[in-house]
């Protein structure tokens, strides 16, 4: 269908907020449907048609065959919903909800044939990623070979805002003008195939609607009930909500209410769509952070270029994981990797101070007390005059994070310098709009040292391999050298002799070598 356009090419010069706009206004008109293995789908689209026009879909796999279709006008849904039945079970008993997920089935199932394509949503083995990096051409070229194999895909992220806005649906039988709106790396530019879908419950739109009018002699309000503490009100509203999606949500399951937690959140999983979801509410600091990441990723191709390497490297690495501990997380990288480029001279990006200064009165944003102005228009940043390679840039940012001072000196993309670390915490990252946190405070002393000595080890491994190519070489090279499960250390691997990372090494080699033949794209396609 034509439709592999990447993320950056579909949402340049847009700001975020229309982005967002447009996008959860597509998934407004879409629906999504479980369907048999075999389904024929020009008959399917016809039959469909009959409730309006379709103006894009797709199919994909996760938990049996699935399709996306997207109308061309709400109303033709409500049409479908009319035309549409509850199944009667036999031993269990449904509960009537309406959503705008369906399930077909087929009058006649013998003799249909499927003729529908996949969309991939998952992300490829590791193996297939190396094989493919050992063949292409040199370090830049295998850093964009990574990213075109693991960035978000355009279906992946329809099938992103399409949940949220599915979701959404539950939570108005409560909240009915509420939105529920994807952030994190689903939005910020730098996710992957595979990453979480962080939801953020927005009720504050119900607030906005009282346009005050100050005259009269009456005021009115609405009778409500009272709770201790904003926290407690989000409590209260997530619990419901979980306890909603638990209960009547079609497809969500493991339903984890986690109202404890600093910021409290529902877990779910959304199995039509494969998605680990988290639900949190009043977040609108996590918002604007994901924005100002978004801006900085598409102001520079370089940006994502890094971030993308910088972020497989650390998980290959398991400097990062998917479990919460004394870890780097993908955001503290993030900013690390943004605090570099704003470090060259010339600088690849500005300081948050400066895109402050560029903001004009719409884009001014004061939430709890703390600044989050920064401009949303992408065409007032200048270009950069920084002509530095990707490449170079990532050999320089290992460089740089393996001799960095994190005893002494503090990570800050407001100001774009480092500053005096304020409190003995082993790496300080300052927070970009709660500016008395670090978002790195869980980081703790031996994670900080893994990631300097594999910092410096990277350096090197890519230092030494400059200027070669896979022509000249049978072992994984350059970028793929860093991915491996775990970048070789040299002195440790004379006193041993070869170990167990060794032996998985020789393994992926060995296949390497087999299938050098082959055209690395075939790996992606299941
Ligand atoms: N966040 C934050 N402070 C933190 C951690 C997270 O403000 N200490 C916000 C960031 O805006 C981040 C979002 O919460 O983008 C989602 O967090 P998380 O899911 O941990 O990170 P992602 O960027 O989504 O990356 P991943 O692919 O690991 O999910
Ligand atoms: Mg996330």
């Amino acid at each position: 269908m034509g439709m592999r356009k990447d993320l950056q090419e579909t949402t340049k010069k847009k700001t975020f907020s229309e982005m967002q706009k447009e996008r959860r206004e597509q998934a407004q008109r879409s629906i999504l449907i479980s369907c048999p293995k075999k389904i024929p789908e020009k008959k399917l689209l016809k039959h469909l048609c009959q409730h309006g026009d379709i103006t894009n879909h797709f199919f994909f796999e996760s938990f049996g065959l699935h399709a996306v279709i997207e109308f061309s006008k709400k109303e033709s849904i409500a049409s479908l919903q009319d035309a549409s039945f509850i199944p009667r079970g036999e031993t269990e008993f449904p509960i009537p909800f309406k959503s705008r997920f369906f399930h077909l089935n087929l009058k006649n199932p013998s003799n249909q044939t499927s003729d529908v394509q996949c969309s991939n949503q998952s992300s490829p083995l590791n193996a297939n990623i190396i094989k493919a990096l050992c063949n292409a051409e040199s370090v830049e070229n295998q850093i964009n070979t990574l990213m075109k194999i693991l960035q978000l895909t355009e279906e992946n992220i329809r099938l992103r805002y399409l949940t949220c806005s599915l979701i959404e649906d539950i939570a108005a039988a409560y909240f009915p003008s509420c939105t529920i709106k994807p952030f994190g790396s689903s939005v910020n530019t730098f996710g992957k195939l595979g990453c979480d879908l962080d939801m953020f419950l927005d009720l504050d739109d119900i607030g906005k609607n009282s346009t005050t009018k100050t005259e009269g002699s009456f005021l009115m309000e609405y009778q409500v009930k009272n709770v201790p503490s904003e926290r407690w009100a989000t409590q209260k509203i997530l619990g419901v909500i979980g306890e909603c999606l638990d209960n009547f949500g079609p497809g969500c399951v493991s339903v984890q209410k986690i109202l404890n937690a600093r910021c409290p959140l529902v877990r779910f999983s959304h199995q039509a769509s494969g998605f680990q979801c988290d639900l949190t509410a009043n977040n609108r600091i996590a918002m604007k952070s994901s924005e100002l990441l978004y801006i900085y990723g598409s102001l520079d191709s370089r940006v994502r270029a890094l971030a993308f390497s910088v972020r497989c490297w650390a998980r290959q690495q398991s400097l990062t994981s998917s479990i919460p501990g004394s870890w780097l997380t993908n955001f503290s990288l993030t900013i690390m990797v943004i605090f570099f480029l704003q470090k060259r001279s010339p600088p690849v990006i500005p300081s948050l101070d400066s895109l402050k200064n560029l903001a004009d009165v719409k884009d001014k944003c004061i939430i709890d007390n703390n600044d989050c102005t920064f401009v949303s228009n992408l065409d007032r940043i200048k270009p950069s005059e920084n002509t530095e390679t990707v490449d170079t840039l990532l050999c320089q940012f290992f460089e740089y994070f393996g001799n960095f001072p994190f005893n002494k000196n503090s990570i800050n993309i407001r100001k774009g310098k480092e500053q005096n670390k304020p409190d003995s915490s082993p790496i300080y990252i300052q927070n970009p709009f709660e500016i008395s946190l670090n978002i790195s405070r869980n980081v703790n002393e031996s994670q900080l040292e893994r990631f300097v000595h594999l910092a410096r080890e990277s350096a090197w491994i890519l230092q030494e391999n400059k200027g070669q190519s896979s022509k000249t070489s049978t072992e994984p090279w350059g970028l793929a050298a860093l991915l491996l499960p775990s970048v070789p250390n040299k002195s440790k691997a004379k006193k041993a002799g070869r170990g167990q990372t060794s032996e998985a090494v020789k393994k992926l080699l060995e296949s390497i070598k087999a299938e050098s033949t082959k055209d690395p794209r075939a790996t992606r396609k299941k």
